[in-house]
C-alpha cells in the first residue's frame, strides 16, 4: 500500500510515465580527447554550498517508509552535503528533523487557518529553516487511482482488514515503523489536525484543511512573514513563471507534482527550457519530476536548470534501507553525474549548458 502511494500517480499516470520517459528521450553530446581529470560538482544556491546540484523534495508521511523517516533522510543529505526539505505533512517535526540532522528546507502548503500558518512559519523560522518552498500545485488533490484499489484509502471494512493484511504480510515494517516508529502524526501540523485520528484519514483531513482559494495575494502574506529565500514549487507554465520573477520569489520548481496532480500536464523537463529562458536570469529555476539518475541531473541542468530535487528516489532508498539506503542512492547518484561530466567533457556543474545535448 505504502510503496503504491509512493510509485503511483494521478489517473493514468500519463504524465508520471512522460517525466520520465523525456529524460530517457534526450541525447547527450559524447565528445572526447579533453582534460576531464578535474571535475567540479559542487554549487551555490540560495547562499548555500551544495557538494552536487540536488535536493530531496518534500515527500509526505516518510516517517510511515521507515522508523523516524524524516530525521533519516535529513541525516542521509546531511553527510552527502545536500539539502533535505521537509513537508509540511511529514510524520516528524521541524523541530525533531532540526535537532536529528540539520535545520531543513521547509516546504508550505496553506491551510485554511492562517493564524497556524503563522505560527508554522515561526516555528520554522526558530528552528533556523533556511529556505521555505512553498507548493501551490495542490489546490485540490488529483485523483490517485491506485490508493483508491489497494486500501491506502479504506472506507469499508473489508478495504481495513485489507489494510491489516497487508501490514501483516511486512513483519519487518511491523516492527521498524508500527511497533517502534511512532508517534505517527504528522509532527508539524499535529496541533491543527486534531480531526485526524488515523493516517489512513490523511486525506480527509487534507480535503478539509488544504486551502483552494489561495491566489498570488498569500504569496504576498507569505513573503511578509518569511525574511528567507522563497521559492514557489508546482510551476510549470511560462506565464505563471513570469509572474513569480514579478512578484519577486527568489526561486521556482518546475514540477507537476511527480505526476500525481493534472494527469494529461506536460512532464517537467519538456516544460523547463521556456521557463528558464524566460525567467532564469531573474530566478533560480529548479526542477523535478523524474530524475532517475545523475544523467538526468545534468540533462536538467544542461536544459536550463540550476539543480535537481528528487522525490521517490529518497522515498524507495528509505522504504528499503533507511538512512544508509538514502546515502547510497545520494552516492550512486553522484557517480553517475561524475561520469555524465566526464564523457560529456564537462568539468563544472556551472558550464553545462543546451550544447551538451544532441
Ligand atoms: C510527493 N511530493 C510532495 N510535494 C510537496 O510539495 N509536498 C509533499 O508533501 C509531497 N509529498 C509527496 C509524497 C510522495 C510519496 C511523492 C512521490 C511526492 C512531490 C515531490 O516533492 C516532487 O515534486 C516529486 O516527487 C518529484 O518527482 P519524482 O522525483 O518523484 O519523480
Amino acid at each position: 500500500m505504502l510503496f503504491d502511494y509512493i510509485d503511483g500517480g494521478s489517473y493514468a499516470e500519463r504524465t508520471l510515465a512522460a517525466n520520465v520517459a523525456d529524460f530517457e528521450r534526450m541525447q547527450l553530446r559524447q565528445r572526447v580527447l579533453r582534460d576531464v581529470s578535474s571535475l567540479e560538482t559542487s554549487t551555490t544556491l540560495f547562499g548555500q554550498r551544495l557538494s552536487m546540484p540536488v535536493a530531496l523534495a518534500p515527500v509526505g508521511l516518510a516517517g510511515m517508509y521507515a522508523r523516524r523517516g524524516e530525521a533519516q533522510a535529513a541525516r542521509a543529505a546531511r553527510s552527502a552535503g545536500v539539502p533535505f526539505c521537509l513537508s509540511t505533512v511529514g510524520v516528524c517535526s521541524i523541530e525533531e528533523v532540526a535537532k536529528a540532522a540539520a535545520p531543513p528546507w521547509f516546504q508550505l502548503y496553506m491551510i485554511r487557518d492562517r493564524g497556524f500558518m503563522a505560527e508554522v512559519l515561526a516555528r520554522a523560522a526558530e528552528a533556523g529553516c533556511p529556505v521555505l518552498l512553498f507548493t501551490v500545485d495542490l489546490p485540490v488533490g488529483g485523483a490517485r487511482y491506485r490508493d483508491a484499489r489497494n486500501g491506502m484509502i479504506a472506507t469499508t471494512a473489508v478495504q481495513r482488514l485489507a489494510q491489516a493484511a497487508d501490514g501483516l504480510a511486512h513483519p519487518a515494517w511491523l516492527w521498524d515503523v508500527q511497533a517502534n516508529g511512532g508517534p505517527h502524526t504528522l509532527g508539524t501540523v499535529a496541533g491543527s489536525a486534531k480531526d485526524l485520528k488515523r493516517l489512513v484519514e490523511f486525506f480527509g483531513w487534507i480535503g478539509r484543511n488544504f486551502d483552494p482559494s489561495i491566489t498570488w495575494r498569500d504569496l504576498d502574506w507569505i513573503r511578509e512573514r518569511w525574511s528567507g529565500p522563497v521559492v514557489v514549487k508546482g510551476v510549470l507554465d511560462q506565464a505563471d513563471a513570469r509572474a513569480c520573477a514579478e512578484a519577486g520569489v527568489d526561486g521556482i520548481v518546475v514540477s507537476n507534482h511527480g505526476g500525481r496532480q493534472l494527469d494529461g500536464a506536460p512532464s517537467s523537463i519538456s516544460a523547463l527550457p521556456a521557463i528558464s529562458d524566460a525567467v532564469g536570469d531573474r530566478l533560480s529555476v529548479i526542477v523535478d519530476g523524474g530524475v532517475r539518475s545523475g544523467l538526468d541531473v545534468l540533462k536538467a541542468l544542461a536544459s536550463g536548470a540550476r539543480a535537481c530535487l528528487v522525490g521517490r528516489a529518497w522515498a524507495w532508498s528509505l522504504g528499503a534501507r533507511g538512512e544508509a539506503g538514502v546515502v547510497h542512492m545520494l552516492q550512486i547518484l553522484r557517480q553517475e553525474l561524475l561520469v555524465a561530466m566526464a564523457l560529456t567533457a564537462c568539468t563544472d556543474v556551472a558550464l553545462a549548458g543546451g550544447d551538451l545535448l544532441v
